[in-house]
């Protein structure tokens, strides 16, 4: 048995992760069921047999690399705690960015907006706890993840989103919208980032594409422009070295107003365009 602070003590043994201490005060509150301003108020609460034993459960998983998002089961985006698995993507801040955009772009408040890929609803989910009156249908090809999303969904009650099973555009019939946007698969098959990290307990059908990575991209920009309205706008999330290819495939289409906005680290990330 040890005590809070004794169990915080421990970053060193986080050898591989980039954040050891946040990593055992998210694991240690999760265990617990408090706040991280509760583990600091309380550093001499002593954990019981069974939490100690579950807290050395959980440090072993982290340290053989399993993401802290898969072993507390949820990950914060854009303030929603939103559960996740190894059915898609854990949401990146990045992503963000992406919100940040679509919201900037579109001041209006009735629009209809189409989510590709939505993984566990983040960018959805984001855009209608701002926007209680856009209509938003979000899709992803993997019925785990459809699942994960509608519950989501349904634990924050947003009644203006749906979600559905399709492969990109294949279940929509011949529905339009103002926005589409989408975070897809972007990684280059040969990355070898693929090897390191978080990644490595994703699942593939959410990181891989081919064509160095911008064969859905391609698909999403050759499809949409028949799914958008007039003067409708396509945004996708990408690798940060792919935008000069990307804004070339945003052309070979025949988008106008092609541009690319920066993340939060000031590298290229997302690309826009107008039918
Ligand atoms: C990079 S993840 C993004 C997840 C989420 N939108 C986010 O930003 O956190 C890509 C998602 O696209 C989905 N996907 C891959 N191929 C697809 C396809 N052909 N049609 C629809 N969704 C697809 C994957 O299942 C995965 O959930």
């Amino acid at each position: 048995m040890a005590t809070v602070k004794e169990n915080l003590q421990r970053a060193i043994e986080l050898t591989e992760s980039d954040s050891p201490r946040l990593d055992l005060e998210v694991l240690l509150c999760h265990l617990l069921g408090k706040s991280r301003a509760w583990l600091y108020t309380w550093p001499e609460h002593q954990l019981n047999d069974d939490q100690q034993a579950d807290f050395e459960q959980l440090l072993k998983r982290r340290i053989a690399g399993e993401p802290v998002a898969h072993l507390t089961g949820s990950r914060e985006f854009w303030s929603l705690p939103l559960k996740v698995n190894r059915s898609t993507l854990i949401p990146r801040p990045d992503t963000e960015v992406l919100v940040e955009t679509v919201l900037a772009l579109c001041p209006q408040d009735t629009v209809r907006l189409l989510d590709l890929g939505t993984g566990t609803g983040a960018i959805a989910l984001a855009l209608a706890s701002e926007k209680k009156h856009w209509q938003i249908t979000a899709v992803d090809t993997m019925p785990a993840a459809v699942a994960l999303a509608e519950e989501n969904r349904a634990v924050q009650g947003f009644g203006n989103v749906q979600i559905l099973q399709s492969d990109w555009f294949s279940a929509l019939g011949g529905a339009t919208f103002d926005v589409i946007v989408s975070n897809p698969p972007y990684i280059d098959t040969q990355d070898p980032h693929l090897r390191q990290g978080d990644v490595r307990f994703e699942p593939v059908s959410a990181l891989v594409a081919d064509e160095k990575g911008l064969a859905d991209i391609r698909k999403i920009a050759a499809q949409a422009a028949g799914h958008l309205s007039e003067s409708g706008l396509l945004l996708v999330e990408h690798g940060w070295e792919q935008g000069k290819a990307v804004r070339n495939i945003f052309s070979e289409y025949g988008y106008k107003d092609v541009e690319t906005r920066l993340d939060y680290a000031g590298r290229e990330r997302i690309t826009l365009g107008r039918t």
